[in-house]
């Protein structure tokens, strides 16, 4: 099987995030060096492919990227060849169309003999699209958010991690200083991995997460009671898609082009400005936003892409078809490529990480 697999095309969908330019150096030099296939670089996500914007990547192309934030390739979280926008009709809304045989004629004209699709669950989604139409598509999962299903972990999480710990580290200094309530809202969409790591990792007080919407009141006697006992301060970390038991999330936009329209943020602020009004402490948000995505990916990052990248090579030259890399207790490993498609892995109410920071004093707003 393996001796018909030559030329294979690579790709990075949806958000980007550290590790993406580890994976694609990993994918092209291991084709490249190991197995003599050649590979082909799709720029901007799958818009790329809609627009036949491929061209051959050599092992020079990929030389010097394993340290770079970003992707060389350029990435869209706006297209789905399966919906893809045509225009705007008269009531101001995108007209859409179905372009996925535009992209298998230009997949055939490069003869692709395999794509390699990095991203969450969209790109997932839109790979599970071709996979309908014969293209052997194998995934590799990425985000910062860690909410991809089947695996026990993303690349580019744990930087993410990394920076809003930082962050959070330098708030609490100026939060004792100022005997200030200060909030921290970090990324995660629908799920508060972030939020769950970032706040145990920087001892955060408080942890807000949208798996577990919070009692605003019980929020307030609580930082009232430390500051009864005397600790002037209280750093509470929270998710972007966190929300009141009784109230829903903040959406900061709402982009009708893009497959996954909703786009979340504000809740910090609505949150800072509620303790307030009811406790009277002056109380500061903090938003982190992009800057989680930026930079620099850490080793253990640079570690998880390159094997991923690996393993989908070894996947293809196997003759294996439509699947997931994924890395399950702690062994790289596949699934189905549609099993990730279209959901998100959420944090369990009784998460070990949960149970541990409620043991050292950690509130969860319930
Ligand atoms: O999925 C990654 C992510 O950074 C989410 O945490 C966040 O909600 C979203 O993407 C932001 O999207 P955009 O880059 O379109 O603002």
């Amino acid at each position: 099987m393996s001796n018909l697999i030559k030329r294979i095309g690579i790709l990075t969908g949806g958000g980007d995030c550290p590790g993406l330019n580890a994976v694609i150096r990993a994918v092209a030099k291991s084709a490249i060096m190991q197995h003599g296939l050649q590979v082909f670089g799709i720029e901007d996500g799958f818009l790329g492919l809609v627009q036949n914007r491929i061209s051959e990547l050599t092992t020079d192309d990929v030389s010097g990227i394993l340290t770079r934030g970003g992707t060389i390739l350029g990435t869209s979280n706006k297209c789905d060849p399966s919906q893809y926008v045509v225009g705007t009709g008269d009531d101001g809304q995108p007209i859409f169309r179905d372009v996925t045989d535009r992209c298998l004629e230009h997949i055939a004209y490069h003869k692709l003999d395999a794509i390699i699709c990095i991203g969450g669950d969209g790109t997932m989604s839109g790979a599970k699209n071709f996979v309908e139409h014969g293209v052997n598509c194998i995934g590799v999962p990425k985000t910062i958010d860690n909410d991809l299903v089947g695996t026990d972990i993303t690349f580019g999480f744990m930087t993410a991690v990394y920076i809003a710990t930082d962050a959070l580290d330098r708030i609490h200094t100026t939060a004792a200083s100022h005997h200030r309530a200060m909030v921290v809202e970090v990324m995660g969409r629908n799920a508060g991995w972030i939020a769950l790591h970032a706040g145990v990792a920087s001892g955060s007080d408080v942890i807000l997460i949208p798996e577990i919407p919070y009692d605003l009141g019980r929020i307030c006697e609580f930082i009232q009671e430390r500051s009864a006992h005397g600790k002037r301060f209280s750093i509470i970390c929270i998710s972007e898609g966190a929300r009141p038991k009784d109230g829903g999330q903040v959406v900061a936009k709402v982009d009708p082009t893009s497959p996954d329209p909703i786009r979340l943020g504000g809740i910090g602020e609505q949150l800072a400005d509620d303790i307030t009004q009811r406790t009277g402490i002056e109380t500061r948000t903090t938003v982190l936003g992009h800057v989680q995505r930026g930079g620099t990916p850490l080793p253990a990052d640079r570690i998880l892409a390159t094997r991923f990248g690996c393993h989908a090579v070894e996947l293809i030259v196997r003759g294996e078809r439509n699947r997931l890399v994924v890395m399950r207790n702690h062994e790289v490993t596949d699934t189905e490529i549609g099993e990730a498609a279209d959901k998100q892995r959420t944090v369990p109410p009784d998460d070990p990480l949960i149970r541990a920071a409620e043991s050292v004093g950690t509130f969860f707003g319930i």
